[in-house]
């Protein structure tokens, strides 16, 4: 399905996306054979460089193991096929050179078809003259060749901002042309969700408000802001992380089985999914903010943060679904930045089982170990080998490096961009999808953003510890119950 006579065009070519996202993406596709034949790709951004320069940066984020000759041969047969032209955002003459660029390339082409992907690595404030102008000066007419155009968040800050840009795009590029990206639809384990839910009849019977008692999804970061405390404050981890990330993945995980793997089959059944969700109350939000600790600096002395600033760092909310599977469950997102370790994951916790024959038994959970180290695990009571009755929490696990020796995890941007040059939306963010997610946080976004009288004040966490204080007893209160003592594990010989 890819379509030879391609050029990939970057636009923000010298940004910090480009350089350790999208650059890393296209080679690691380019190496493994998964880039159109001939393919060419053409970077563009205002920055004046040489081909040199250019190189240079784009493959600074790209590893290459010493004594790897071939990666090696391929990472300058991939140079040879990147070149690069600067250029404004704003100015229609910029657009209509790097047009020509283009199409010199194609001029050796043996037929007329031709395809163009433009990947927008760019500012949000330049997102739309940049649609504009790409259609005037650099689009190709659906009878010679398909252009297509991939979009990175923010996509606005609420939903009324959403609803202006998504339609001043819309004015240049129609739905089917436009790839929404959310790098965590491309990971991995977000893919299996879907294989996991409904190619297993044992999973589906326990997946409901029958027997899950509550559900958490949780990004942890052990960095701060660190020097992008100025995109940041204007942000806030709730649009940075819950807003887009976690919500996607609460969608797969609760949607209905979709009637096929069709990209618009299972978009509909997660913005059917989302409809059902009101939007969430302050009384369901705990906000923090880190401070300084162990040498670490806090979120209010990075210099490009407003001294006085109350932009949450940390967030956990709670979200619920009013359908008749998920009636009455809580599901607690939560992400901060600048906390003990890096991790994302979705944890089921079942209900207890019947009391009466066991006393203190810890529930079941079901663990998906989205990133580091991708794992599946179940949490069950066993029996303590020997000569006495006890149960105790084990694991039941699927831990993909010990599970899949040999396997190569591909990178989320990788996976998004090869189904982008396939035409694939499925694991992009369609437009209604997008609204709906803007619904659900739009009332809380803005009474933290001070719209509805004097904004929250966030709660104080110490840089590298779990997180505020205030979140146990915040998840205990939604049913969440600890496990209990687990038996120890030792790897045999050992
Ligand atoms: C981005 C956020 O979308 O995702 C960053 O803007 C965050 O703040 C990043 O660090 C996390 O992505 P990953 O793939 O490293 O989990």
């Amino acid at each position: 399905e890819l379509k030879d006579n391609t050029i990939i065009i970057v636009l923000g070519a010298s940004g910090d996306l480009a350089k350790k996202k999208t650059y890393p993406a296209l080679f690691g596709l380019y190496k493994n054979g998964f880039l159109p034949r001939g393919v060419h790709i053409v970077g563009y951004a205002r920055t004046k460089m040489d081909d040199a320069e250019y190189h240079k940066r784009i493959t600074s984020y790209i590893k290459v193991h010493e004594g790897d000759a071939e990666a090696a041969s391929k990472l300058e047969e991939f140079k040879r096929l990147s070149s690069y032209i600067s250029g404004g955002y704003e100015d229609s003459p910029s657009f209509g050179n790097l047009n020509k660029t283009l199409e010199k390339i194609e001029s050796g082409y043996q037929s007329k078809e031709r395809h163009r992907l433009f990947y927008l690595a760019l500012p949000p404030s330049v997102f739309i003259p940049v649609a504009q102008h790409l259609k005037e000066q650099c689009y190709v007419t659906p009878d010679v060749g398909k252009c297509r155009m991939i979009v990175e968040k923010p996509f606005g800050k609420d939903l009324d901002s959403s609803r202006v840009l998504l339609g001043s795009l819309k004015q240049h590029w129609t739905e089917d042309e436009t790839f929404r990206i959310d790098h965590y639809l491309g990971k991995e384990m977000t893919k299996n969700l879907l294989v996991l839910r409904f190619a297993n009849i044992a999973f589906s019977s326990f997946w409901d408000k029958h027997s899950i008692s509550n559900v958490q999804i949780t990004f942890k970061e052990p960095f701060g802001t660190e020097g992008r405390g100025g995109y940041f404050d204007e942000f806030g981890i709730i649009r940075d992380i819950l807003q887009n990330h976690l919500l996607q993945v609460l969608s797969i995980l609760t949607m209905e089985r979709p009637v096929s793997f069709a990209a618009e089959d299972i978009r509909d059944e997660k913005v059917k999914v989302l409809r059902c969700i009101p939007p969430i109350e302050r009384s369901d939000t705990l906000l923090g903010q880190y401070v300084a600790a162990n040498g670490k600096p806090g979120y209010l002395d990075d210099d490009t943060v407003p001294h006085n600033s109350v932009c949450p760092t940390y967030a956990a909310t709670t979200l619920w679904i009013h359908n008749p599977r998920w009636e009455g469950v809580p599901f607690i997102l939560k992400a901060g930045k600048a906390l003990n370790e890096a991790k994302v994951e979705v944890r089921i916790q079942f209900k207890d089982v019947t009391q009466g024959i066991f006393k203190d038994i810890s529930r079941n959970e079901l663990v998906i170990r989205i990133q580091p180290s991708e794992a599946v695990y179940l949490k069950l009571n066993t029996k303590t080998p020997g000569l006495h009755t006890r149960a105790i929490p084990t694991e039941m696990d699927l831990t993909y490096k010990r599970r899949f020796l040999d396997a190569k995890i591909p990178e989320a941007y990788e996976s998004l961009i090869l189904d982008a040059l396939k035409g694939d939306h499925s694991n992009f963010v369609r437009d209604d999808e997008l609204d709906v997610a803007w619904k659900i946080f739009t009332p809380i976004l803005h009474w933290i953003d001070g719209r509805s009288g004097a904004p929250p004040k966030p709660v104080a966490y110490p840089y590298g510890s779990r997180g505020p204080k205030e979140l146990d007893p915040f998840i205990s209160k939604y049913g969440y119950k600890r496990t209990v003592a687990e038996y120890p594990q030792r790897v045999a010989g050992h």
